[in-house]
């Protein structure tokens, strides 16, 4: 049996690669998709893949893909889960999907993935496979062996696999361009702060630089395409911001997240470019869009979010609602600037060119209107109530 297999070069992973060769008797194709994990992760695992066995090894480049389809939906759709910018759910769509086409390419009987039964990860690759290849046997070696982390160690010692995590860092990592995902070891207990060593990407408050720095960050259609004047591409735009935004600690985040199954889990993320273009976003939004368009689209920011959080990228409804939150973005064009200081994000500028805001109207300095014409507008606002109360 001949079994593609999504490969991060992480424990679960390796240790599904002996799962497959040894239980279910199968030669492995592993295949990395390169969504901004960086180089030397990738490069570790096409070397671990090599060395466990793998028969052939794929690195697909992915990270323009990435950002363009997915990263950038999720900017005009300010995507938040509860908080947390979706960066490993909306990575593992365009993983599933290579995973799928190489299946394809190569002939498999199977596809496999390195997901524990706990977790969220397991309904967005098996639902996007289902999608593109319904009749693809799926292999899930790790829930289908009953496998957690303890046995998971023993048995990566037992067959040579070598181990990532030691006893003192027992995390589970998740990285892409668009963010950091840490859980496991002493942050499941929820009592326990994060501790400072599961940071990779932001400064801690008090190690960042004493002075604010202010960024401006253009839009074109609720895209970013700007940093200070310099038109940047989208996965250049990203790193160079995570970079700055990072240097000033902005991005940490922690949080009870609802899991797919209704597990709560507690969370930590490091996502600086996330925050920062999300608020940023969010801010040019308010000044271009009416009080009712604000309004719906965020309900529909809600529920797109929740399915792209659920495995459900592909469902009908998360198109549709594109649909809609393209047609809003064809204003969202201009200029916010940002304030980073000492772990803080905080918008001090706006400007566009399609701005519904009318100094002229608003000024405390002058009228740009009548000011008497509005007592006929008091006369019936709150209508209905005034009746009520007078009976
Ligand atoms: N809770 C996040 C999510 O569901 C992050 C999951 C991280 N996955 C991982 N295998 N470490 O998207």
């Amino acid at each position: 049996m001949k079994v593609a297999l999504a490969y991060s070069g992480g424990l679960d992973t390796s240790i599904a690669i002996r799962l497959l060769q040894k239980e279910y008797d199968a030669d492995v194709i592993t295949v990395s998709v390169n969504v901004g994990q960086g180089a030397a992760e990738l490069k570790e695992a096409a070397k671990k893949a090599e060395q466990l066995g793998a028969i052939k090894h794929y690195e697909i480049d992915a990270v323009r893909e990435f950002v363009e389809k997915y990263v950038f939906k999720c900017i005009k759709a300010n995507g938040l889960y509860e908080g947390y910018p979706l960066s490993t759910a909306i990575a593992r769509y365009p993983i599933a999907s290579k995973l799928v086409e190489v299946a394809k390419k190569e002939k498999a009987d199977a596809v496999a993935h390195g997901c524990t039964g706990k977790g969220n990860d397991q309904f967005r690759f098996e639902t996007t496979i289902a999608l593109k290849a319904p009749d693809m046997k799926i292999i899930a070696p790790i829930r289908e062996l009953n496998i957690d982390r303890k046995r998971g160690i023993e048995y990566a010692k037992k067959h040579g696999i070598p181990i990532p995590v030691d006893i003192d860092r027992p995390y589970s990592i998740d990285e892409n361009l668009w963010g950091r995902s840490i859980e496991g070891g002493i942050l499941e207990n929820p009592e326990h702060p994060p501790p400072e060593e599961i940071y990779a990407w932001t400064k801690s408050p008090d190690e960042t630089p004493p002075k604010p720095r202010v960024i401006g960050i253009a839009f074109e259609c609720g895209i970013p395409v700007a940093l200070d004047g310099k038109r940047l591409e989208g996965p250049k735009l990203i790193a160079r911001l995570n970079k700055i935004a990072g240097e000033h600690g902005v991005g940490r985040i922690e949080i009870i997240e609802d899991r797919i199954l209704g597990l709560k889990a507690r969370e930590n993320y490091e996502a600086p470019a996330a925050t920062v273009l999300i608020l940023a976003h969010k801010a040019l939004e308010q000044l271009v869009l009416t009080k009712e368009e604000l309004a719906f689209k965020q309900i529909v920011d809600q529920t797109w979010a929740d399915l792209a959080y659920r495995g459900l990228w592909f469902d009908p409804l998360r198109e549709d609602l594109d649909a809609f939150i393209d047609e809003t973005q064809k204003r969202v064009t201009g200029t916010v600037k940002v304030e980073l200081h000492r772990g803080n994000a905080r918008v001090v500028a706006r400007s566009s060119p399609y701005s519904l805001y009318e100094e002229e109207l608003v000024s405390f300095e002058r009228f740009g209107f009548d000011q008497r014409e509005v007592a006929g507008v008091l006369k019936f606002h709150g209508l209905q109530g005034k009746i009520l109360r007078k009976k």
